[in-house]
């Protein structure tokens, strides 16, 4: 695992956009996992303005979701599938034909999740998988105590999840209870894993997902498993790492052949 310790979530934004924009120009139809949520918001904005420029094309660039609220449909605005649409698809220029997504309104939602995995295979996995944090440590909404061997799945949130989203609703309680998400095996298959996080409400999972043990209770440890992870924080999501001069010291040292 790979941590990057940065000032500001702008600065998270442009080494995200910059990883995305390597893995394009080796690979122009490259399949996408994009997270929601705040955090990664900084990568979309900075990828959106290098394709403005011209430096970077997405023609053939595919995008998947990492989860999905079950019962929202595809209309409503905090539907996983509308969001990814508004942040990531129509900035980039992008449509719905480029987009692979689950069906969190499906009547067999155990036939959604497992038409989701064969359809993710089907496209030959997922070459970047774009990760934010819960304050609980999860990834996806694999919440705490959820398998490193789980696959897409129906889960249930937690309080402490539901309350953190809550600023995305008009009322806490119209946030979902049950979400459809990848599992932590289905994540790990990604070829690389790319976690983003600011802001010191992530400082305690940070430090438990780098340096703490590996344990289902802290979901996001599944990455010190993965042979490519890359773990982005700012200062303030940095602050209770106890390795952060070594970190630093590493990034600051970093041979110039060797991308992240
Ligand atoms: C959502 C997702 C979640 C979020 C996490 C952090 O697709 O994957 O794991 O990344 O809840 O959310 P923010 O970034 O809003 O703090």
């Amino acid at each position: 695992m790979e941590i990057v310790i940065v000032p500001d979530g702008a600065a998270i934004g442009e080494l995200g956009a910059g990883i995305i924009a390597e893995l394009l120009a080796r690979k122009p139809a490259a399949l996408l996992g994009v997270a929601t949520g705040s955090s990664p918001l900084p990568v979309y904005a900075a990828l959106a303005r290098r394709v403005a420029a011209g430096e970077v094309s997405v023609d053939r660039l595919r995008v998947c979701q990492l989860d999905e609220y079950v019962g929202l449909p595809a209309d409503h605005p905090q539907s996983y599938r509308a969001v990814i649409a508004a942040e990531v698809l129509t900035p980039l220029g992008l449509t719905g034909d480029s987009f692979l997504g689950v069906d969190g309104t499906a009547a067999d939602l155990p036939a959604a999740c497992a038409a989701y995995e064969a359809a993710l295979a089907a496209a030959g996995g997922v070459d970047l998988q774009l990760l934010g944090i819960g304050t609980d440590g999860h990834i996806g909404f694999n919440e705490p105590c959820s398998s490193f061997g789980s696959r897409t799945r129906v889960k249930t949130l937690t309080a402490r999840t539901r309350a953190d989203n809550a600023r995305f609703f008009d009322h806490p309680d119209e946030v979902p209870q049950h979400v459809v998400t990848q599992g932590i095996a289905t994540i790990s298959e990604a070829r690389h894993l790319v976690l983003v996080a600011t802001g010191e409400g992530k400082a305690e999972a940070i430090a438990a997902t780098v340096e703490g043990p590996l344990a289902a209770a802290v979901p996001a440890s599944a990455l010190q498993l993965h042979p490519h992870a890359t773990v982005i924080v700012d200062e303030a999501a940095a602050s209770a790492l106890k390795l952060a001069d070594y970190f630093r010291s590493t990034y600051a040292a970093k041979p110039a052949w060797q991308s992240l």
